[in-house]
């Protein structure tokens, strides 16, 4: 990422609007006694959304009316991208996340399209002032990679043509659709949920089937909707989780669950083995003594575990309680 530096024409004054300067007054009220400072970026921004960019006789107010030296607000503006140190497209100033993550699904040719469509060199404002385009660090966008930024709204998934449509569509005065651009909901999977889309809880209310393929029109596809009435369930997956399917329902709805037929140990070892919680419903301390305790051919105390799955009476639960 290019250097920040201020623009080196700057206007001779800055002033708030009357209504943002009774606004900034309030904000720097909301902040305890001494603490002003830390209402340097919400003014950061105002001052933004006011001129479009910030401008040094800008900081150079900020930092009187916060108290602050006038450095630490050149700071402040100077690290984050969203404030624009020079004047930018009155429409649109796309900025191309240019980080790893990005540029491996394709920022590149994000880049090589704002170069042949709005300027070749970034920070360059269309002859009527309409467009501009930079390339900055990491937008916290990376799983939908690659993205840009204008103005408050991200855009995501995005290639050059959709990249285009969304210049073209800011042209016009329009306001596109931010967010993903493909079939996706926000972060979840592409086509929808990839995960957890075979087990079958018991409780009809909470199972959610494996979302349907995307609808034309759907806003939202892969949120969770319900299959069709009569839409066979997909099959339960008995090792789901790495426990017996039956144990894990057990184990969700709160109850211990015995094992019986099995040889506990094996189950025991497994579950551990796993970072699990231990099978039986102990906590792992408990079922470490019981190993342990297994090992040396005593007494584990699973000999008196009630049959039906609850839990054992409370007086046989306390630690090292005498019977
Ligand atoms: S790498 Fe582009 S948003 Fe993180």
């Amino acid at each position: 990422m290019a250097v920040r530096r201020l623009a080196e024409e700057q206007p001779e004054s800055f002033a708030f609007t009357a209504e943002n300067q009774a606004w900034a007054e309030r904000t720097i009220r909301k902040f305890p006694e001494g603490r002003q400072a830390s209402a340097v970026i919400p003014l950061l921004w105002r001052v933004q959304e006011q001129e479009g960019w910030v401008t040094k006789p800008a900081m150079e107010s900020i930092a009187a009316m916060l108290g602050m030296p006038q450095i630490r607000v050149l700071e402040v503006a100077t690290f984050y991208t969203m404030f624009h140190l020079a004047p930018v497209g009155r429409k649109a100033h796309v900025q191309v996340c240019g980080t790893t993550p990005c540029m491996l699904r394709g920022a590149g040719d994000l880049i090589e399209l704002c170069k042949s469509r709005i300027a070749p060199h970034p920070h360059e404002v269309t002859a009527d002032g309409a467009l501009s385009w930079e390339e900055v660090e990491c937008l916290g966008a990376c799983v939908n990679a690659p993205m840009v930024q204008i103005f408050k709204d991200t855009y995501e998934d995005l290639t050059p043509e959709t990249l285009a449509a969304i210049i073209d569509a800011f042209e016009r005065g329009e306001t596109p659709r931010p967010g993903p651009q493909i079939d996706r909901q926000h972060s979840a999977p592409a086509g929808g949920p990839t995960t957890l889309t075979t087990l079958d809880w018991g409780v009809e209310e909470d199972v959610r089937e494996p979302a349907p393929a995307h609808a034309a029109g759907t806003e939202h596809p892969g949120d969770g909707a319900a299959a069709p009435p009569g839409t066979p369930r997909t099959a339960v997956d008995e090792t789901a989780g790495g426990e017996e399917f039956a144990a894990e329902v057990e184990r969700r709805k709160g109850r211990a669950v015995l094992r019986t037929g099995t040889d506990p140990a094996a189950g025991e070892a497994a579950a551990q083995k796993k970072g699990r919680p231990d099978p039986t419903g102990r906590s792992d301390e408990a079922a470490s003594r019981a190993m342990g305790a297994r090992a040396e051919g005593k007494p584990t105390g699973e000999e008196e575990a009630p049959k039906d799955g609850g839990f054992p009476p409370r007086e046989r639960r306390g630690r090292g309680k005498k019977e």
